[in-house]
Parts: structure tokens; sequence; C-alpha cells
């Protein structure tokens, strides 16, 4: 079957989810919207289809069955539950929205339209995770230490501003967070701080630099996350970090101690300690063609084969971080309520 598919922003991530389209069978582009006409333009030419300036003209005039939502945080305001009201299956970027209240009424649209949904937590298609997750199955996890360090100095537009994406924790830690999920369970509660310091050289930078998040998970363990936006970032001209220091330019991933075990899943493999024996996995996996073939085979059979991270778990990924940003605010701990 032909799957045919449209895009809803058509920026970064979007062409990166273009590019493993174009590799999967039966996936057709049909159909582009985005505000950018340079933007849609150039979909048009690369893929074929129809560019759209409105999203109520697209839904109007063109027909598909899926639909690739990559919005920034801000822009989602229920087109999605307009798509799942005509029968459109659903694959959402992350994070799901700024506010709780958005994404309850797109999921009470998922479920009473019984569409498919799929969010793009791809950390979870990684073979490195599917194995750190065996291997914690079962077992009773004590503590979980999430990180997500780099350097976001460059970023422009609306990412540095915190009413448009919502901070580091909501936008890009989130993925962390949805991986300590995966591995060791829901989240009851947060406790956060987060530091409002200067970004050198942005005087326009408007979200909070560093933070940490104190958490509690439903099953009793205790987790922390430590992200930053400003981790290597050098003050000056004079001041360089020796090269070879850290060769990645990001550290992103989660520590666990569980019984008789302790593992460190990053995004990009696996160390595993156990009886004294350190064993290393590296990931090597397109995570994001895996997520998309999943979907698109999903969408062709009818029925959700193989997706790993649905808009009703992603909720949950939502609320920690929704709840980590009013900690932060109210210098208080905050329950992490979803439903
Ligand atoms: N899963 C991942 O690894 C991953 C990676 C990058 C980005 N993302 C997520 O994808 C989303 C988009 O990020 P990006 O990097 O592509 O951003 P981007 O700024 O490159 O692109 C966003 C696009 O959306 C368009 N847009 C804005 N408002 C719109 C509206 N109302 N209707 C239609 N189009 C609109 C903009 O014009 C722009 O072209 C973000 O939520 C981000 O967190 C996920």
């Amino acid at each position: 079957m032909v799957v045919r598919i449209a895009f809803l922003g058509c920026g970064g991530v979007a062409r990166a989810h273009m590019e493993r389209l174009k590799k999967i069978e039966g996936a057709r582009l049909v159909a582009f919207c985005d505000p950018d006409p340079e933007r849609t333009g150039w979909a048009v030419q690369a893929y074929g289809g129809h560019a759209h300036s409105d999203f109520g003209t697209m839904l109007k005039r063109q027909r598909f069955d899926a639909l690739w939502v990559c919005l920034p945080p801000f822009a989602h305001e229920g087109q999605e539950v307009l798509a799942a009201e005509k029968g459109i299956h659903l694959f959402v970027e992350k994070p799901l929205a700024l506010r709780l209240e958005t994404a309850r009424e797109v999921a009470a649209a998922i479920r009473k339209s019984g569409v498919i949904a799929s969010v793009g937590y791809l950390i979870r298609y990684c073979k490195h995770v599917a194995e750190a997750k065996r291997l914690v199955r079962g077992r009773r996890v004590n503590l979980v230490a999430g990180r997500y360090l780099c350097s976001m100095k460059e970023m422009r537009g609306w990412w540095p501003v915190m009413s448009k994406s919502g901070g580091q924790v909501l936008e890009q830690s989130t993925h962390t967070v949805d991986l300590m999920r995966y591995l060791a369970g829901d989240i009851r509660k947060v406790f956060a701080l987060y530091a409002q310091r200067e970004m050198p050289g942005r005087p326009d930078w408007d979200v909070p630099v560093h933070s940490m998040v104190a958490m509690e998970f439903v099953s009793g363990a205790l987790g922390t996350l430590h992200s930053s936006a400003a981790y290597l970032v050098e003050t000056s001209d004079e001041l360089r970090l020796p090269p070879g220091l850290y060769p990645q330019w990001a550290d992103r991933g989660v520590r666990l101690g569980c019984e008789e075990l302790e593992l460190d899943c990053s995004f990009g493999g696996l160390r595993v300690v156990k009886e004294g024996e350190t064993r290393e996995l590296r990931g090597q996996d397109d995570s994001m063609l895996l997520e998309d073939e999943a979907f698109v085979s999903s969408v062709a059979r009818g029925k959700p084969t193989g997706i790993l991270s649905s808009y009703a778990d992603a909720i949950k990924t939502l609320a920690v971080t929704l709840a980590a940003n009013q900690s932060a605010a109210s210098g208080q701990p905050v329950e992490c309520t979803f439903s």
C-alpha cells in the first residue's frame, strides 16, 4: 500500500525525516505546509507534491494518510486534533506542546478517532537501548543519573526564547527524561534548580543555561537530570579548551544502578558493568529511519506495529519537563500529573 504523507513544518528536523522517507518503500510525500515559502518550495522541488502556507487549506484540498508534525514547541495549536478528526495518522516530533492542556486535547482526539500516533523519541529505537531495557527488566533500579550536556550558544530563532521553546529541559533534555522513563519507569515528583546566567556573547539569550532536576520515581528509585546548554562555552577568545579533551560535542545519556548491574546508556552506545566485568556496545543505528519505518508500516497495515513511543506515553515525559519548569519557577517540589 502507498502511504500518502504530508508535512506540517518544513524546517531542519522535517528535512531529516524527508530524507529517510525517501528510502522507505510505499512512502510518498504529497504535501508540505510552512509559512516560509522557501522551505516548502525546496521540499516540492526535491520530492514533488504541493506547497501550502495554511494548514486548514492543506487539510481541505489535499488527500493524505499520515501527517508528520514538525512544528516548534510554541506552534502546536490543535492542528493535530483537526487531522485526527479527519482520520489522518500522526507522527509528532517532541516535545508535544508547551502546555499539558494542548497535548491532552490531542491525546483525546487520537483516542476518539482511533488514528495511529507516534512521537519522535527516536533514541528508543537504538539496538543498544533495547539491550539496556532487556538487562534492566525485572531488576530493582536504585539510582538513575541522566544528563544532556552540550553547547547551544549558536542557536538562533525560537530556541533561546523561553516562551517559544520552553527551555532546554522541555525541548532538548526531554530525550534524556524519556530515556530515564523508558528504562526506569514513571516519575512521580521533581524538584528543580535552573541557572539563569548570561550566555557569553549572547545578550539576547533568554533560556536557563544550566539546570538540575531531582526526581522521585514511582518505583521508589531516585534520579537526577543535569542539563547544560553552555557546558563548554568559552568566555573569551583567549580561553580555548585543549583539543581532544572533550571528544564529543555533547554528552547525553542515562547512568543506572540496579541489582548487580551498572549501565551507562548514552545516546551513542551502552556500557555494562556486571560482576566486575565491563562490556561495551556501540550504537550504529539510524534511529530516525527505524522510527519512520515503524510508523509507515503501521499506517500501511492499519495497526500500530513496532511503534516504541505512543502519544499517550509521550505525554508523561512532557508532564515531567513541565513540572520541572514549574518547580524551578516556584522553588517547590512538583508532582508530575498528566491525566
Ligand atoms: N527528534 C529529534 O531528534 C529532533 C531533532 C530536531 C528537532 N526536533 C523537534 O522538531 C521540532 C522542529 O524543530 P526544527 O529543528 O525542525 O525547527 P526549525 O525552526 O528548523 O523548523 C520549524 C519549521 O516550522 C515552521 N512553522 C512555524 N510555525 C508554523 C505553523 N504554525 N505552521 C506550519 N509551519 C510552521 C517554521 O517556519 C519552520 O520552517 C521541534 O519541536 C524540535 O524539538 C526533534
